[in-house]
């Protein structure tokens, strides 16, 4: 048989599918389980969004659409972009793609040329890890544990800038940590970067929408504006919006770069569908209730999950102000046994938790960070106080 690519061979599963797919089948032998490991929202777009797409299917033109996206959606994620704060851009700053992984793809393949460097902070959403290998980047990770609240320092970030990676790439608000970098804490970043001119800089903001706490979003290029040359902002309608199988994601960065992501989608996709357009544009630029509503919902169930969680003695869980996942430090429970069990680590960890409790969480390694565990709280309302218990009776249980 004739061989594959190696680039191929580089490509992993992901780790996160691997630990869903256990609890499915578990669920399939009739197991009463609880997941907290997928992190998809819990809920579906508002009626408009249905609204625009049924009248897009009344009038489809069935052809071939603009490779950069079309106007009306560039326009609305313009307008979108503005409320965040990031003004004076324009359609030839923006693309739309086939979600924000492939924006981040194609990103990746316009930067990286085999054996460039790329620098993100760990815990990282395994997705960086597994793309920069198929495209094969060198990988500098900067390790931010929980004593760090999960968080890049200045000092560290300046460090790994002096070794000049071809590209910087920052999450935030943070899959999987769910922490959120205040203000002041980007504009110390920004300061950094902007002594570093040789690097391009990803933000992927997907979670821009999901804040809480009063806490704002900010972006480098709010601090620093000669950085406009050399970011590029990365967002996604998949959590905000309920939309993650619409598969719509969205980038804003210097022309340049917006058009070589361009002639890659005219060889990879050309565009994405004429309905999911228009579904986009009514979720960017229609009534904004369904968000507002969940990240409220989302606070809420922050505040329940973060209630059990400190009350566990030996457990350090930095508290999250966004997205929909925290990140708890579970390094108390290595080298302690679950009624004869042994736990080592985070991935016998959250097998043990699955077969003893039913309950799914993602090992943290999945993310480079292997003395934590990921859990994902957008599971439906009663089960998130069910999941909760049988965690702490879980730890209770350890000897
Ligand atoms: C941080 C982060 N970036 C990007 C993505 C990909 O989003 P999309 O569904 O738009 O491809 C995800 C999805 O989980 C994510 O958590």
């Amino acid at each position: 048989m004739p061989q594959l690519a190696k680039r191929v061979g580089r490509a992993k599963p992901s780790a996160i599918m691997a630990v869903a797919e256990k609890a499915r089948k578990l669920k399939a032998e009739g197991r009463d389980i609880v997941s907290f490991s997928i992190g998809v929202p819990n809920f579906l777009p508002g009626e408009h969004v249905y609204a625009a797409a049924r009248e897009a299917l009344a009038r489809d033109s069935g052809q071939y659409g603009s490779n950069r996206g079309s106007e009306a959606l560039l326009d609305a994620f313009l307008g979108h972009m503005a409320k965040l704060g990031l003004e004076g851009y324009r359609r030839e700053n923006c693309v739309v793609a086939v979600g924000a992984k492939h924006i981040l793809y194609n990103l990746f393949e316009a930067m990286l040329d085999e054996g460039d460097e790329i620098a993100f902070p760990t815990p990282y959403w395994t997705s960086y890890l597994d793309i920069a290998e198929i495209v094969g980047a060198k990988i500098r990770l900067l390790p931010c544990g929980s004593e760090q609240d999960y968080k890049l320092t200045p000092a560290q970030l300046d460090e790994a800038l002096s070794h000049k990676p071809r590209v910087f790439l920052f999450n935030n608000p943070s899959n999987p940590t769910g922490m959120v970098y205040t203000p002041d804490e980007v504009k110390a970043l920004a300061a950094v970067i902007a002594k570093h001119p040789d690097t391009w800089v990803i933000t992927d903001d997907i979670y821009n929408r999901m804040l809480f706490d009063g806490i704002a979003y900010s972006n480098f290029v709010q601090f620093e504006p000669s950085l406009r040359e050399r970011t590029v902002f990365v967002d996604s309608l998949s959590k905000t919006y309920g939309m993650p199988g619409w598969r719509v994601g969205l980038m804003a960065g210097p022309q340049e770069v917006a058009k070589a992501v361009v002639t890659l989608n005219s060889n990879h996709i050309t565009n994405i569908p004429e309905i999911v357009t228009a579904a986009a544009v009514a979720a960017l630029s229609g009534p904004q209730d369904v968000p507002k509503a969940k990240c409220a919902e989302f606070a809420g169930k922050r505040d329940q999950v973060m209630a059990t969680l400190e009350s566990i003695p030996g457990l350090i869980c930095p508290r999250p102000q966004g997205a929909f996942y925290v990140f708890p430090d579970i390094s108390c429970a290595f080298g302690k046994s679950h009624k004869g069990v042994k736990i080592d680590n985070d991935v016998d960890f959250c097998n043990v938790l699955l077969e003893a409790k039913g309950v799914a969480c993602v090992p943290g390694s999945a993310f480079g960070e292997p003395r934590s565990m990921r859990i994902s709280y957008t599971c439906p309302t009663e089960q998130l106080p069910v999941g909760l218990e049988r965690i702490r009776e879980f730890f209770a249980e350890l000897s």
